[in-house]
Order: C-alpha cells, then sequence, then structure tokens
C-alpha cells in the first residue's frame, strides 16, 4: 500500500443532534492506533457540533460543496465557509452525487479544484454501476472519472481517491478482496501512466462500499487497499474504530 491507512466514515444524511451526540461521544471513548489517519463527514448542519465536541484525533470532512467563491447560490456551502469553521476535508463525486444529484465529471472536477485551492483535502470518488461492470466497462468508467479530477488537479498530496463500485454501496454487497484490489492496481497504473510515478506510488486509495466491522481486515490485507470510505457502519461507534484498526 501507499501511505499511511486511511479511514472515511460518511454520514450522507443521517443524524440529529442527539445521536451524533452519543457517537462523538463513542468516537472520543475509542481506542485508535497510531498508524491510522481517520475523518468523519457529518451532514453540512452538524459539522460544528462535531467540531467542538469531537477529539482533534479525528479530522471533519463535509460530503460536497460549491464549485466556487460563495454568493448569490442558494442553498450552497462553499469551501471557504466550511474552511472557517474548521473543516479539513471535502468528498467529492461520490455516486450518489454522480447518480442521484446529476453531478458530473467536469463539475465534479472544477469542485476538486476550487476545494483544493482553499486548502481543503479532498477524497475524490469514482466507480461503476453494476451495468458498467457486467458490460465489461469498469476501468473505462473508472479511468474517465480519474481523468477528469487529474485535469483539475496539480498537487495530489492533500488527494484520497476512493474506488466505491456503486452495487456496493449500502447493498451489503461488499466487492471481493481480489476485485477491489484489481480496480486499485489499474488505478494506480493509469495514475503512473496519466500523472506521475511519484504521484501513483504515494497516493492513497481507499475502498468503499459495505465495508464492515467483519469484513475490513481482509480487505485492507490486498496491497494497493490504503484505507477505506465507510457509509452505514461507521454510524456505529464502535464498529468504525474496529475499520479503523484494521491493519
Ligand atoms: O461513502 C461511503 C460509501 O458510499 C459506502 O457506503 O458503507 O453504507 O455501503 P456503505
Amino acid at each position: 500500500g501507499s501511505g499511511k491507512f486511511f479511514v472515511g466514515g460518511n454520514w450522507k444524511c443521517n443524524g440529529t443532534k442527539e445521536s451524533i451526540s452519543k457517537l462523538i461521544s463513542d468516537l472520543n471513548a475509542a481506542t485508535l492506533e497510531n498508524d491510522v489517519d481517520v475523518v468523519v463527514a457529518p451532514p453540512f448542519i452538524y459539522i460544528d457540533q462535531v467540531k467542538n465536541s469531537l477529539t482533534d484525533r479525528i479530522e471533519v470532512s463535509a460530503q460536497n460543496t460549491w464549485i466556487g467563491k460563495g454568493g448569490a447560490f442558494t442553498g450552497e456551502i462553499s469551501a471557504e465557509q466550511l474552511v472557517d469553521i474548521g473543516c479539513q476535508w471535502v468528498i467529492l463525486g461520490h455516486s450518489e452525487r454522480r447518480h442521484v444529484i446529476g453531478e458530473d465529471d467536469q463539475f465534479i472536477g472544477k469542485k476538486a479544484a476550487y476545494a483544493l485551492s482553499q486548502n481543503l483535502k479532498v477524497m475524490a470518488c469514482i466507480g461503476e454501476l453494476l451495468e458498467e461492470r457486467e458490460a465489461g466497462k469498469t476501468f473505462d468508467v473508472c479511468f474517465k472519472q480519474m481523468k477528469a479530477f487529474a485535469d483539475n488537479i496539480t498537487n495530489w498530496t492533500d488527494v484520497v481517491i476512493a474506488y466505491e463500485p456503486v452495487w456496493a454501496i449500502g447493498t451489503g454487497k461488499v466487492a471481493s478482496p481480489e476485485q477491489a484490489q484489481e480496480v486499485h492496481a489499474a488505478v494506480r497504473d493509469w495514475l503512473k501512466t496519466n500523472v506521475s510515478a511519484d504521484v501513483a506510488s504515494s497516493v492513497r486509495i481507499i475502498y468503499g462500499g459495505s465495508v464492515n466491522a467483519a469484513n475490513c481486515a481482509e480487505l485492507a490485507k490486498k496491497e494497493d487497499i490504503d484505507g477505506f470510505l465507510v457509509g452505514g457502519a461507521s454510524l456505529k461507534g464502535p464498529d468504525f474504530a474496529t475499520i479503523c484498526n484494521s491493519v
């Protein structure tokens, strides 16, 4: 693998002040190994609550951001505002934003460029639909999504790539370690050819899609799996801690 193990918890559109307060207590009480970077992504409106009560050991991410500088964009949140409240990361290109909300590669790529310009670190998500996998297009789809990021990123130091096959997200149908490893290795190879050998060997490529406390250890053993982006299981503090400590 590359770099320090990285585990992100994407809370998606879940939680209340009360449930989040409980999750924060559980995370504050958890023992996290030193050899892992841990980040959680609450819904926007709870980021401030999390920043004010979660241990600094765990960094905080947004799940989305506006494409540019703030202004007359009703309902949006700017990168500047996220930085202002102490948020360090943003998830971009998540499959739910691509396929449910309808964001396209160019829009996502520009968001990445702007977020990085404001010193927000980026979890850049890619991944194929089931029908694309079945049609043998997994690599084509992932490489096209990678290109849109690469066209907009000059410094990869603050970027983590998250491979999340859409058919594995929230379905309980986790990719096998071999399936995930195959795509991670292909993405790393794509980076070597299209960006640089340096970036290919240093960037972390994490896996997401039905990761849980029971399946994380097998996945974590794979050479090119440098961590996880966890949805459902990140809402349970003890399970999330187990996943963080899986290497
Ligand atoms: O961002 C996280 C992924 O969408 C995975 O979600 O762990 O609930 O399958 P999940």
